[in-house]
């Protein structure tokens, strides 16, 4: 659906009520901001009617005692007009910010238990916005949509009344005109419209545009696009300018408009209130009446015009809240039926004719069965695109299979809850994500129970315990966002302490294909002998070391396995493995 259509939508009345059932844990708020609006569209009537009284009693009796006692008053109802404004501008936005506090914690718990399926499929930056930017929208339904709404027109029909009851003539002059601004309004707000979407699409053009340079400055600076990226840019800065300055266009026109007939109004009142009153000779019981239909005019426009602003926030707001609860509706998760829960496994793996594809009509597995036994080593080779990370994705059910069986220690996969089985497995992956935190943070990821000392004495048993101490801070070294700060290597190595603090059943290591320099990869070489040591062991290894020493090599081709065995007896066999060797590896071994 595109924004257009979103907006011309008629009103909701059931996502209204959704949205609304969110501020029941607010209600006593709820009440307090509806009270407040009610009392200042009261307020707001009683200057007018006070105006009127001032000018037909005190002012024509010349009771100065009388008039300082109504000033007193009217300046009591000033005060009392200003603090519930101020009560409503509070509570309508902690009403607000309250519901949106909510809706956001219930949306990102929603999100984190989505399937991988469910994030391949999606945008980073759309998620991001559902989870910001509408949120905020959603949050203007409380603060300047509905409740404003309601007091405007409030307002407007006490104002209303309050004029047909002083003089219904005049009352009818100005509800005359009445039309001519509603329909100006209405013109206004089809081109404010139509202008704000181009804003909004500029808008989202400039950010995206600027977050990719950002994000591939090296690629731009490499390869000398600093000109082409500068006029491309200037372009896009253009189109936001023009589209900006369209808004502030029909704005300086339709404010005057909007005052004009405000005037005109004035002066009809003027005009007609005078004429209408000279012959019946009454034109002095009537003074206070026309000056209080001046205030009284101005309760009524000044809501009307915005009221259709209003309106659109409330719209807009609708709308987000729409697409947030769209995402809330979404059920993709991996079904956690499993029951099983297990404080020790001994990590035996076994996978029987798993077959699997990311989309529905393309297998990327043709049907694997391999055993791992507890506490071995089993490597997997392979060309690139053969499917061995595809392999770890399924074990911790990170995908679901299309059919075939995984187990662990004798019990299918889906047996285990998700919890449980995911607290056995460590796995380390193939581009290393560290969060914009210290070095300490990302080993223990926030969990109190693991002290600092723990990791400081695991780094020392892995061998990376002098490259941390060597950083700035150390261990409190900020990585800064995914991890910019280290080098991939270095990156590496944080991870395999990750793994080895977690001290899990099952390891798995899928090691980067980028080449590190020989310092580090005797550190990770060394680190990985650590880690792997007593405990069950999958490597998807692209190091010759590593492949030697495993217990079990497994050789992958387009999503089949090809042979199985150690490596002396796949060089032996002279088959896939023994060519891949000669291929890759023959040179390094030289070395
Ligand atoms: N999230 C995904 N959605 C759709 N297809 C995917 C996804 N991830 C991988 N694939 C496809 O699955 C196949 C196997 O990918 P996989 O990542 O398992 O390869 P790999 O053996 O680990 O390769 P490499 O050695 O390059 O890491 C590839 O053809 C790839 O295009
Ligand atoms: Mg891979």
């Amino acid at each position: 659906m595109s924004k257009n259509e979103e907006i011309g939508k008629a009103f909701d009345f059931g996502l209204f009520k959704r949205v609304f059932a969110h501020t029941k844990p607010y209600r006593s708020i709820f009440w307090v901001v509806a009270l407040v609006a009610i009392l200042s569209a009261a307020f707001a009537i009683l200057t007018p009617i006070l105006v009127k009284y001032i000018i037909d009693e005190p002012l024509t009796n010349r009771d100065s005692e009388q008039l300082l006692l109504v000033v007193l008053i009217m300046l009591g109802v000033l005060v009392a007009q200003v603090v519930s404004q101020l009560l409503f501008n509070y509570y309508a936005n902690l009403l607000g910010e309250s519901v949106i506090k909510d809706i956001r914690v219930q949306l990102f718990k929603r999100i984190m238990g989505f399937k991988m399926t469910y994030f391949d499929n999606s945008s980073i930056g759309v998620l991001v916005t559902r989870a910001v930017a509408d949120m905020q929208r959603i949050g203007e339904i409380f603060s300047q949509g509905f409740f404003v709404i309601v007091a405007d027109v409030l307002k407007m029909l006490c104002a209303a009344g309050v004029m047909l009851y002083m003089n219904w003539r005049m009352a009818l002059i100005v509800f005359a005109i009445l039309p001519v601004i509603l329909v100006a309004t209405r013109l206004f707000q089809q081109a404010m419209k139509v202008a704000f979407i181009d804003v909004r699409a500029q808008v989202a053009n400039l950010n995206s545009f600027v977050q990719e340079r950002i994000a591939g400055m090296k690629i731009v600076q490499l390869f000398n696009r600093e000109q082409i990226e500068k006029e491309k840019f200037r372009k896009i800065n253009e189109k936001h300018q023009n589209a900006w300055l369209r808004t502030v266009w029909y704005n300086s026109i339709f404010f005057p408009i909007a005052e004009i007939s405000n005037s005109v109004g004035v002066g009809l009142v003027v005009y007609f209130g005078i004429i209408q009153n000279i012959d019946s000779a009454s034109l002095d019981s009537n003074k206070g009446s026309i000056i209080a239909f001046f205030f009284l005019m101005d309760l009524l426009f000044r809501p009307l015009r915005q009221i259709a602003d209003k309106f659109n926030t409330l719209q807009m707001g609708m709308v987000a809240a729409n697409r947030v609860f769209g995402i809330l509706d979404t059920d993709s998760k991996i079904p956690d039926t499993g029951q099983l829960e297990r404080k020790d496994v001994k990590g035996d793996i076994t996978f029987t004719d798993v077959r699997f594809g990311y989309l529905e009509d393309e297998e990327v597995l043709h049907g694997i069965s391999f055993k791992v036994d507890a506490g071995e080593t089993v490597a997997i080779v392979g060309a690139t695109g053969a499917g061995k990370s595809t392999i770890i994705n399924l074990l911790n059910r990170f995908y679901e299979i299309n059919s075939g069986t995984i187990m662990i220690d004798g019990h299918d996969i889906k047996e285990y809850t998700l919890r449980s089985l995911r607290s056995h497995i460590a796995i380390v992956l193939q581009d290393v994500f560290l969060f914009a935190d210290s070095i300490a943070n990302n080993i223990s990821l926030r969990d109190k129970s693991v002290s600092l000392e723990q990791i400081e004495s695991a780094a020392k048993q892995i061998g990376v315990h002098e490259f941390i101490s060597s950083l700035p801070e150390g261990y409190l070294y900020n990585v800064k966002e995914r991890g910019t700060m280290l080098s991939s290597g270095q990156r590496q190595l944080i991870a395999f302490l990750r793994a080895y603090v977690s001290n899990p059943s099952i390891l798995i290591l899928d090691e980067a294909t980028s080449s590190v320099d020989t310092y580090s990869e005797q550190l990770i070489q060394q680190a990985t002998d650590k880690i792997t040591e007593g405990r069950t062991s999958i490597i998807i290894a692209h190091r010759l070391a590593t492949i030697k020493k495993a217990d079990k090599i497994i050789v992958m081709d387009a999503g089949n396995i090809v042979e199985i065995g150690n490596h002396q007896e796949l060089l032996k066999k002279g088959g896939y493995y023994s060519d891949l060797y000669e291929a890759q590896f023959m040179a390094e071994e030289v070395v």
